[in-house]
């Protein structure tokens, strides 16, 4: 494995976020969506670093058929508990690739009619888009390598590594 972002570069980042998305919101109540199982550290991390009142909650999606179709279907196992309609939300994910999970869920989530509906995501791998899908707020663009720790795993690994690595 070799080392891609350090804990101090994470937590720096995350830091910032919290500050930039904080302000934006300007003291509102965000309603903070974790898409599992990915960024529920992520998560943690910025919900702590934020001076907005917070409530959370998580999603879990499944997605079906060929990774080489933009198409993919994609389904809720773990859908939400709380209801939408005129709150402020913030979908919080560890790593956009295609941007068809957040392409599929933004959609969906902004049929529900909340008031705000912005995306934070870690990592970004901009190369890789299948679908057009621009997020609010992003950590960092990186190459497409496979990465690993804060949350992404290998095999459900490694998810719980303070640093992120590129896995050779
Ligand atoms: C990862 C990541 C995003 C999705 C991004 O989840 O957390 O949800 O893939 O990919 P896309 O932009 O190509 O749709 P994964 O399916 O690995 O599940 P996990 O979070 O449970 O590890």
């Amino acid at each position: 494995m070799k080392l891609l972002l350090s804990e101090k570069q994470i937590q720096q980042k995350v830091k910032a976020l919290a500050r930039k998305i904080s302000k934006d919101f300007s003291g509102q109540e965000v309603l903070l969506i974790g898409v599992l199982k990915g960024a529920f550290i992520f998560m943690a991390d910025l919900a702590r670093k934020m001076n907005a009142p917070v409530k959370m909650d998580f999603v879990r999606l499944a997605s079906y058929g060929s990774e080489t179709q933009s198409c993919g279907r994609i389904k809720f196992t773990k859908d939400l508990e709380t209801p939408l309609r005129g709150k402020d939300v913030l979908i919080v994910e560890d790593i956009i690739d295609t941007g068809i999970t957040l392409n599929y869920l933004y959609q969906r989530f902004k049929a529900r009619r909340p008031r705000s509906l912005k995306v934070v995501a870690l990592l970004d791998k901009t190369d890789r888009r299948k679908v057009d899908f621009q997020p609010d707020y992003v950590g960092f663009q990186i190459e497409n390598h496979f990465v690993v720790g804060y949350g992404l795993d290998w095999a459900e690994k490694y998810r719980n590594l303070c640093a992120i690595y590129i896995l050779k």
